[in-house]
């Protein structure tokens, strides 16, 4: 047991089960002093609290997942939004020259790209299947309604980034097509 942290007990049992089923071989101290690190280290102390010794209720599934993926979503599509707008240019005149630019010329620009588009698909279904949840859990229920708010606010921000985003490119297309 690590002296002075409580109700370590259970967790270095569940830890070494882990472990053995694992068939990895850790020296016992080595363990100890790794939780010690965690448990005590003020940053990593902190990262602990919320993603290990957090208490959760017992019946959550995978579908909980949901969430912390639409997050990393959120963070890839930000990124790779930022890249591509390093190289796109949103006039009528050049706007399908510079797609066919970042598609061609620009290093990884094809992957960025795909990885963009197919990110605002996946952010989609991803968003679909929590919300589902939500409304099977009744998780839009007191104490969770301004919550269930908050996230309907997203959801038609997420629609109007996506339609914003997908006309600036294909209509600007079209307009180009038909003005020519
Ligand atoms: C960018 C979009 C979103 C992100 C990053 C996000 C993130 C999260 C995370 C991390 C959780 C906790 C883990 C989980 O239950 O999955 C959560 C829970 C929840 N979210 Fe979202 N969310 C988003 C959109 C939405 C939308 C559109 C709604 C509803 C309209 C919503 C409603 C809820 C509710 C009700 C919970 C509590 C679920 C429960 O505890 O049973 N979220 N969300």
């Amino acid at each position: 047991m690590i002296r002075g942290v409580k109700g370590t007990r259970s967790e270095e049992r569940v830890f070494y089960r882990l472990l053995r089923m694992a068939s990895i071989s850790i020296s016992p101290k080595l363990i100890i002093t790794a939780m010690k690190l965690v448990k005590r280290h003020p940053l990593l102390a902190l990262v602990n609290s919320y993603l290990i010794d957090s208490p959760a209720p017992s019946n959550l599934s995978y579908l909980w997942n949901f969430g912390s993926l639409l997050g990393t979503c959120l963070a890839l599509q930000i990124i790779t939004g930022v890249t591509l707008a390093m190289h796109y240019i949103g006039s009528v005149d050049l706007a399908f020259s510079s797609v066919e630019h970042i598609m061609r010329n620009v290093n990884s620009g094809w992957l960025i790209r795909y990885l963009h588009s197919n990110g605002a698909g996946f952010f989609f279904i991803f968003v679909y299947i929590h919300i589902a949840k939500a409304l099977y859990y009744g998780s839009y229920r007191a104490p969770r309604v301004l919550l269930w708010s908050i996230g309907v606010v997203i959801f038609l921000v997420m629609i109007i980034t996506a339609f914003l985003g997908s006309t600036e490119t294909c209509l600007k297309w079209l307009n180009m097509i038909s003005s020519h």
